[in-house]
């Protein structure tokens, strides 16, 4: 792994000085903002009462914190505690959340405790990991995703991001409710998400009462049964983070299985992802590519030396990619990662924040930072 590491050493601290002198000109102006996306070159504030709730408010002041771990640069860690401080809003209204209560207060309220020890940080987010576990559904052992009479009970492989907030519930509580939920969770969509060829589904439906499987569609991808790239990427990253917070191998073998089947779809696509695998147009995904790359990074550590060149290399193949072809290093634009899509078929956004916050974390863990909010 080192030996990869170093020969793109150059590449990495090159494009590593690139990501903080654009970050830290970028904090000047929003520091006390939650930006989503960037709206001609600027980023937008979702740090208001009608956005609170939306599910990338974890992705800046997470960005926020990889970059004050990495240069102690006070400016950081203000803006981070600005959006964790605002966030509190969310919790209080209650109604508007939903299970990406996890990327919310993992990147926000833990990793602020893992950074600074923080109590009343540790307070919100086990607040926030008992609102994720009441959404447990013990028929269909499932967490269900959103709120709304039927898609309450849809769960969607996003979730495996989730779940990370629930092992460390249980490791602060020495409660193995959490983590039982989550691992619980994580064995139906093994069952149920994952295909034999190692693509997954986006979302199963269950029935509420019975847990019975009712169908699996998709909202985000191409088609049912097609491959919408950033859920492949979800399963990957989220799959190696059970198996770290766990220790059980079936879950690095999944991890492996969707990473194996990620790499062939991208390899000859020059390692930028289509928004699905299985479109028929040229759609792209950014997004996906740094997600899946952050997830082989995790990888790469987990498997013996002999084995974890094949994760490290596409990693750095696809942040390569994104790097020479979709980032803007500009003063004229905020982001940095561009053509990040929400859904296939909705064209693509200039920016995105959930692109963003996983390029800056695979960049951070290629130049060799290891705190994993995660
Ligand atoms: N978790 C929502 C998405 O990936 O779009």
């Amino acid at each position: 792994m080192n030996n990869l590491l170093n020969e793109n050493k150059q590449w990495i601290d090159e494009t590593w000085a690139k990501v903080e002198k654009k970050l830290k000109r970028v904090v000047g102006t929003a520091k006390y903002t939650i930006p989503s996306k960037t709206i001609n070159g600027k980023y937008n504030d979702c740090s208001t009462e009608k956005a609170i709730g939306n599910w990338t408010n974890g992705f800046w002041p997470g960005i926020m914190w990889l970059m004050y771990d990495a240069t102690g640069d006070e400016e950081f860690r203000e803006s981070a505690e600005y959006g964790e401080n605002a966030l509190d809003m969310a919790q209080e209204r209650f109604n508007c959340l939903h299970h990406d209560v996890g990327f919310m207060w993992l990147l926000s309220s833990v990793a602020n405790y893992r950074v600074t020890g923080n109590e009343k940080s540790r307070n919100r987010a086990l607040h926030a990991a008992s609102i994720l576990a009441a959404r447990f559904n013990v028929n269909g052992k499932y967490i269900g995703a959103w709120q709304g009479e039927r898609v309450c009970n849809w769960a969607i492989i996003d979730c495996m991001m989730n779940i990370p907030l629930l092992y460390w519930a249980t490791e602060q509580m020495k409660n193995p409710s959490f983590k039982f939920i989550a691992m619980t969770h994580a064995d139906t969509c093994m069952r149920n998400h994952v295909r034999e060829d190692g693509s997954v589904n986006h979302i199963i439906e269950y029935d509420g009462i019975t847990g019975e499987v009712l169908g699996k569609p998709s909202t985000q991808g191409f088609d049912v049964d097609s491959s919408w790239s950033r859920g492949q990427a979800w399963a990957i990253y989220g799959y190696v983070l059970s198996y770290i917070r766990t220790g059980e191998k079936r879950y690095l073998d999944v991890a492996k299985k969707v990473a194996h089947y990620f790499i062939a779809a991208v390899c000859s696509d020059g390692y930028i992802p289509k928004a699905d695998f299985m479109q028929p147009d040229d759609q792209i995904d950014s997004s996906a590519g740094a997600i899946a790359a952050c997830g082989m990074i995790e990888i790469a550590k987990a498997v013996p030396e002999r084995e974890s060149k094949l994760y490290l290399q596409a990693a750095i193949n696809i942040m390569k990619a994104l790097t020479e072809k979709q980032c803007d290093w500009s003063d004229e634009e905020d982001s940095i990662l561009q053509n990040n899509s929400a859904c296939w078929g909705e064209g693509v956004h200039i920016s995105a924040m959930y692109g963003e916050y996983f390029y800056v974390e695979a960049m951070y863990k290629l130049k060799g930072f290891d705190k994993l909010f995660w």
